[in-house]
């Protein structure tokens, strides 16, 4: 018996990285899965490799959100998990943050999931359940002077989820963050070209960078009944980064 049995789960920012260790582990555990992404022939790819299905979706687009709320109502009469996963990293202090890259950064990683929560709001009260998990980071939880919109995004994360968690609990809707330290993913790239990853590795109590898979595992906690009682929390994956 999977621990997802019978779910249907949205994921954000699906194509690769944590998005797609999220989706793979949640088809593994008997969700149905739905993808979403800019990076379309990436999506379509992971999606086929694990079962999933892959929605070209840019998450700022507020219409779009409401069609494809609406097409997994239409499939399968309900949607109990929401993965604000997707978002947008870049080094750049506060000095140098030029208007541009701070509006991008918000529009993505603050905007998006302010908008997916409220595409999935209606439905998940109607049906009186549901588990919407943000996705923030450390950079949420402390300074990050070292990129400023981004951490001035995932603090509103942060936020967003903390009060929504008392607006939608009410209705049987569970609204959680997720902050995870430093992953392997594409993301991270960032690190390399400024040449910094072995003074970030060194900032890691357990000394390196975590896997996708173990931020899904948290994230699989939080979209499982094994969480009924979590709403408006923090949930650390950091390798004891911010200890
Ligand atoms: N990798 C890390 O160290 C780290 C640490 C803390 C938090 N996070 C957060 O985890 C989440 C997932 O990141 P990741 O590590 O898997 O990196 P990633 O870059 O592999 O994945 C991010 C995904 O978001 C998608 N995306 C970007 N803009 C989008 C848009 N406008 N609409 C839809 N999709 C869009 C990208 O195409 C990509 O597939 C992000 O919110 C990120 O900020 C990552």
């Amino acid at each position: 018996m999977g621990r997802l049995d019978g779910k249907v789960a949205l994921i954000t920012g699906g194509a690769r990285g944590q998005g797609a260790a999220e989706g793979k582990l949640f088809r593994a555990e008997g969700a149905e899965v739905y993808l979403t992404d800019v990076l379309v022939d990436e999506g379509i790819e992971t999606a086929a490799k694990i079962g999933a299905t892959f929605i070209e979706h840019d998450v700022t687009d507020s219409d779009a959100w409401t069609a494809i709320v609406k097409r997994i109502e239409n499939e399968h009469a309900h949607l109990d998990v929401l993965i604000n996963n997707a978002g947008i990293f870049h080094m750049m202090g506060m000095a140098d943050t030029e208007r541009e890259l701070w509006d991008r950064t918000i529009a993505i990683n603050q905007t998006g999931v302010f908008l997916g929560l409220q595409a999935v709001a209606a439905i998940m009260t109607r049906q009186k359940s549901g588990s919407i998990i943000n996705i923030s980071s450390i950079a949420g939880l402390r300074g990050s002077g070292g990129a400023f919109a981004y951490g001035a995004s995932k603090w509103a994360v942060r936020g967003m989820t903390k009060s929504a968690a008392q607006e939608l609990s009410p209705h049987g809707i569970r609204v959680n963050s997720i902050h995870p330290g430093i992953i392997e993913t594409a993301m991270v790239d960032e690190f390399s070209r400024k040449g910094i990853n072995e003074n970030v590795r060194q900032q890691i109590p357990m000394g390196h960078y975590a896997d996708a898979s173990e931020v899904a595992n948290l994230a699989l906690f939080l979209a499982s009944d094994e969480s009924t009682y979590c709403s408006g929390s923090e949930f650390v994956v950091d390798g004891g980064m911010t200890a």
